[in-house]
């Protein structure tokens, strides 16, 4: 999935005080609990990480890889938040609380996006390049939530609090869970019906054990009707044959235990 530019090209040329002035702006707009300028700029500290990151992200493009990136590390020691300096944020971008935020060196955040504390925009751990996830604009990132690879999540998604989301997202969706799936898009419910939509090591199971629920279904069906009117005879599902010789078994146990109370 290919996004729009998700966040003001670089080249944008806004003035420095402008930008701060909006960062601050969208901290009033996003976190309710924020009640004046003073109290912003000395107890959201995740505003100093998002300033210092552009001076960092500035030294990165020159060259100044280590310099950046010891910086970076102090910035970590006093917010928590990592950011490497090679990561691209848009504006006004607000990290909430902030402690154990970790943005990948490859990752893009586009403008308005909000990150609350514990969110991972990562690699998957065996990629090269461009190997962190694409943000698009106004995406909100629940708490704990890992993000990872390089996939893109549309424009003005919401990502579940505690999901780990490993695939390209559509805009204007909700996607909750681990594994991560949608499930809200453009404000309607999707339900999922196809147990594999989930990509779950355990959607295997439950599709082995929808498949048989509905040869057992089938199987009844033809059972309590004959011949079910297809004409066919259907054989015995397995887990049924399982099932009967089980309950045989158990019957035959039981057969012999009272065998042995009345001493036949
Ligand atoms: C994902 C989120 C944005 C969805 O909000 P919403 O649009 O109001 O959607 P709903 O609450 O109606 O949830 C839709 C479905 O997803 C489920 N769901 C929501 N959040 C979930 C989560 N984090 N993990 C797993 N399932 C979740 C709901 O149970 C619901 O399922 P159901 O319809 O089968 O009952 C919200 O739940 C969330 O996680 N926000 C993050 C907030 C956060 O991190 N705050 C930290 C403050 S410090």
């Amino acid at each position: 999935m290919t996004l729009t530019q998700p966040y003001s090209k670089a080249g944008d040329s806004v003035n420095l005080f402008k930008r701060m002035a909006e960062d601050v702006h969208a901290v009033f707009e996003q976190d309710p609990a924020a009640r004046t300028v003073f109290e912003v700029l000395m107890c959201h500290w995740s505003l100093w990480a998002i300033w210092a990151h552009h001076v960092n992200h500035w030294l990165w493009r020159h060259g100044l890889y280590f310099t950046s990136r010891f910086i970076a590390q102090w910035v970590r020691l006093f917010t928590g938040i990592e950011i490497h300096p090679g990561a691209v944020l848009g504006r006004r971008v607000f990290i909430d609380h902030g402690m154990g935020v970790v943005i990948g060196e490859t990752a893009v955040v586009g403008d308005d996006v909000v990150i609350y504390q514990g969110v991972t925009l990562g690699g998957t751990g065996k990629e090269k390049g461009k190997r962190h996830p694409t943000l698009g604009q106004g995406v909100v990132v629940g708490a704990g939530a890992k993000i990872l690879g390089n996939i893109a999540i549309g424009d003005h998604c919401r990502v579940g609090a505690g999901s780990v989301v490993l695939r390209d997202i559509p805009s204007d969706s909700t996607v909750v869970g681990v594994p991560g799936h949608i499930v809200l898009r453009d404000g309607k419910r999707v339900v999922i019906t196809d147990p594999k939509q989930i990509n779950d090591p355990l959607s295997d199971v439950i599709a082995a054990l929808s498949d048989q629920i509905s040869d057992v279904k089938r199987y009844l069906h033809q059972y309590g009707s004959g011949s079910g009117g297809t004409g066919v005879e259907l054989e015995m599902p397995l887990c049924l044959k399982a099932f009967t010789s089980d309950c045989d078994e158990t019957e035959r146990s039981e057969d012999s235990a009272d065998d042995s109370e009345t001493g036949l």
